[in-house]
């Protein structure tokens, strides 16, 4: 089976290699004459046509969202026009009303990184509790209107519990590849619940990928991970909202984790087509974090100039970024490259410190979203941002995936009796273990006069 493209939109498949362009992808979604990744182009926007004028486009999103079409009440479609076009959308758009996640001002982050203008959007208050939603809609949505029957993804959770709710939303069934042992609770229990065939595999997220990319290819199974260009295009609406959240006003940096590198090449491409179409007069430079142990972009960057990866066995406590051999790496490339942004690493502790501290505002993510902070922190001391500049930084899941790390670190357990225990003692003041204590009034009076004592 084929996913034959729609001859009424202005989207076209383009390899992003060889520039074949294809009909119809694969179910593997690759080139089929060099094997590298596909992406939708748009030959049909002429950014001075009156379909495409700036003001009219900007007004139509704003006035979509006191509609009572879900069309328009999903922060994803509202923006259709920069979307492929999915045929009879009120049968096949499977939408839960993702996107239109806040963007919330991060003042204690703020004075400790020396960035007074910084923000956080919060891709984590989508439905499932991640930015996942916001390309699945668009993707599952494909599905269904090819008639699938099945889908399919590798996953370190997130992308999971998004597809078989979209799956279950769409009445398809989903099968679920990750690997065991290494994927949160909170993700595992959301593809539980939704109904997914649920496959634990004894080997890394990178080994989950492998086997997938051969089922797609023996059965007729739809394939949702990134690497489809329709959850790319869905994810590029995050940096649509952001930038109509700011009045159109771009920022001078954008920060986003980096895992497979599907999230970042999304945004990239959306601030791309934002200028071209005369959306935004000026590209903010998009930075992309990696943790140490999964940090295989970050070293193409770093040490062959972007001109090979090489893909390595990942290790990090941030359980969603612990890929080592990224998909999605020459898209990323070429948006850090058009935007001028930059490639960081950072240290488990300074993850999980960043973490904190964004709790410490009242907003709180899972481990892989907070690398944006702890990023910040470095590219601040590098000079890379200036302290007048203004940031925002992509939170991409909610705090709640991910107790077991929360509560370890706060306990003081995360980092005991591993190598990075004397580095964790900086992160100490970050810690609130909880206390117990007896049902007694006067216990609990002076532990809040203690408390308030040490604050
Ligand atoms: N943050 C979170 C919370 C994630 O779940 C992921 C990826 C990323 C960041 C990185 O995004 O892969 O587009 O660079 N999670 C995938 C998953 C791989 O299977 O849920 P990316």
């Amino acid at each position: 089976m084929s996913i034959a493209q729609n001859t009424e939109t202005a989207a076209r498949l383009r390899c992003i290699f060889c520039g074949a362009a294809p009909d119809c992808a694969g179910q593997d979604f690759r080139c089929t004459a060099c094997g590298d990744l596909l992406e939708f182009v748009f030959p049909g926007w002429i950014s001075d046509s009156p379909a495409f004028d700036p003001a009219g486009l900007k007004s139509l999103w704003l006035n979509r969202r006191t509609s009572r079409n879900p069309l328009d009440q999903s922060g994803v479609w509202r923006f259709r026009e920069l979307l492929p076009h999915i045929p009879n959308p009120e049968e096949h758009v499977i939408t839960l009303r993702e996107g239109n996640t806040p963007l919330y001002r991060l003042p204690r982050c703020a004075r400790a990184t020396g960035v007074e203008n910084l923000h956080a959007k919060h891709q984590g208050l989508n439905p499932t509790a991640s930015f996942k939603d916001t390309g699945m809609t668009v993707a599952a949505s494909s599905a269904h209107q090819g008639g699938f029957r099945w889908v399919a993804c590798a996953s370190t959770g997130n992308t999971s519990a998004s597809m078989a709710a979209y799956a279950a939303r769409g009445n398809m069934r989903s099968l679920v590849l990750i690997p065991d042992g290494k994927i949160s609770w909170g993700k595992l229990s959301q593809s539980l619940d939704y109904g997914a065939l649920t496959c634990q595999l004894r080997t890394d997220f990178d080994g989950c990928v492998r086997i997938l990319n051969e089922l797609v290819r023996q059965k007729p199974v739809y394939l949702l991970n990134s690497v489809n260009p329709y959850r790319i295009e869905g994810q590029k609406t995050a940096a649509i909202e952001l930038m109509e959240q700011l009045a159109w006003e771009p920022p001078d940096h954008i920060i986003v984790p980096g895992g497979n590198l599907g999230n970042s090449s999304a945004i990239g491409k959306a601030l791309l087509e934002m200028r071209e179409l005369k959306l935004i007069s000026r590209l903010p430079k998009l930075s992309i974090i990696q943790a140490y142990g999964a940090n295989p972009f970050y070293r193409s960057v770093r040490e062959f100039g972007g001109k090979k990866l090489e893909p390595m066995t990942a290790d990090t406590l941030a359980t969603a970024i612990r890929i080592g051999n990224p998909a999605s790496w020459k898209k990323a490339l070429r948006v850090l490259q058009a935007t001028g942004g930059e490639v960081e690493e950072v240290s488990e502790v300074e993850i999980a410190a960043a973490k904190a501290e964004i709790g410490a505002d009242g907003i709180g993510c899972e481990p892989a979203s907070a690398v944006t902070l702890a990023g910040l922190k470095k590219l601040r001391r590098s000079g890379f941002v200036k302290s007048g500049e203004a940031v925002a930084l992509i939170l991409t899941g909610h705090l709640l995936k991910d107790p077991d790390f929360t509560i370890k670190f706060h306990r003081g357990d995360l980092f005991a009796g591993t190598g990075d225990a004397a580095e964790a003692v900086q992160a100490k003041s970050l810690q609130h273990a909880p206390f117990v204590l007896d049902a007694d009034l006067g216990a609990v009076i002076a532990a809040v006069d203690a408390a308030e004592r040490n604050s």
